[in-house]
């Protein structure tokens, strides 16, 4: 026997994700269910209807994994899911869910971190060569993470106040657009044109550390003074010059960081990894390098099971396994 399936769960945030997934590589099925609707007026995840939905939606959801994918419970070898970093409440209802099925069906069990799960997402579409490079851009993470081999991570270089999407998300409310916002400003950012020179921090000279706090404040600060003086403001252009900002600061960084690790390939992963203006621009910044850059499509930047089953597979393979003391774990080191 040589094909492995993982069933992949994850609840770390506001999706109800099953998914199952053979060899690490093909998906039988990715189900998410997303609960952004029930988020969308309080303007932001409240974790403890994140955690309801999860309850609700994880039996229904895991039906449907194995509806899509045409397989039973004898098909599965081994159960992968989400052990942290996230919400605790919303966390504790994938683990519980797949420590409960690991005992009822008698299935190895393999705690994943939700990092590693966005990293190998791009392992579905690609096979990975190392030395390779990985940017993770998310809601709640900002991350350079070298990896010399399947399952090995070096964070070189992390946020040192907002994540990337947290400061999307930010700058979007304050020109009232909805949650989650960096979608919206990905779009109005491509109508309008980088006008004013917003700050880029480049920390000091060697470091592939990142804040984004500094530049959220500055797009807030000219918002608010131009309301108050009752000045038009160009949104698009707001999201433009913001958008540069970002943009031009992870993709040098990244690149410095390729060229000194010499890796063979980069790889985009997390939810502003969907983010068109930052694909370009990598994209512009590796072509006609040595280095291959490797970008999910857009359903799996986003959180999803089909990553979370992935990154399993290796722990698996490497003969890593959990038991049913398993926890969650909010803010678990990569
Ligand atoms: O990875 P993800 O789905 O959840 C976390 O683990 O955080 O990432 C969600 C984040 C949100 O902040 C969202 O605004 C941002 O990814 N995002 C984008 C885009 N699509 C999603 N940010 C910028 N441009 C986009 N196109
Ligand atoms: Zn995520």
């Amino acid at each position: 026997k040589n094909d492995l399936y993982i069933l992949g769960i994850e609840t770390s945030c506001d999706e109800t994700a099953v998914a199952i997934v053979k060899n690490g590589t093909k998906i039988f099925s990715n189900v998410v269910a997303s609960q952004i609707e029930s988020h969308k007026r309080f303007g932001g995840v409240v974790p403890e209807i994140a955690s309801r939905h999860h309850v609700e939606q994880m039996t229904i959801v895991l039906e449907e994994a194995f509806n899509q994918a045409e397989l039973t419970w004898e098909n599965i070898d081994a159960i992968a899911v989400t052990e942290g970093p996230g919400l605790v409440g919303a966390l504790l209802v994938g683990v519980n869910t797949a420590k409960a099925l690991a005992f009822a069906k008698q299935k190895p069990l393999i705690g994943v971190h939700h990092i590693a799960g966005h990293i190998y997402a791009n392992r579905l579409e690609n096979e990975f060569e190392f030395p390779l490079l990985a940017l993770i851009v998310s809601g709640g993470h900002t991350e350079l993470v070298l990896m010399r081999e399947h399952g090995s991570y070096e964070v070189i270089g992390e946020t040192r106040d907002d994540a990337a999407g947290e400061a999307y998300d930010k700058v979007a409310r304050m020109l009232e657009l909805p949650y989650p916002g960096g979608p919206h400003i990905d779009c109005l950012a491509s109508q309008g044109e980088e006008t004013i020179s917003f700050p880029r921090a480049w920390l000091e000279n060697d470091s592939y550390d990142f804040s984004f706090s500094g530049l959220k404040s500055a797009v807030i600060n000219k918002v608010h003074n131009a309301r108050q003086r009752g000045e038009h403001i160009e949104k698009v252009d707001i999201a433009a010059s913001f958008q540069a900002s970002v943009i031009d600061v992870l993709t040098k960084k990244t690149k410095r960081a390729a060229d000194e690790y010499r890796v063979k390939q980069v790889i985009v992963a997390g939810g502003v990894a969907a983010n068109k203006g930052l694909r370009a621009s990598l994209e512009k910044q590796f072509s006609g390098t040595n280095i291959s850059l490797l970008i999910p499509s857009i359903h799996l930047c986003t959180d999803n099971a089909a990553m979370i089953a992935a990154a399993g597979t290796i722990a698996y393979e490497q003969g890593k396994r959990s038991d049913l003391k398993l926890n969650a774990n909010p803010s678990l080191l990569l």
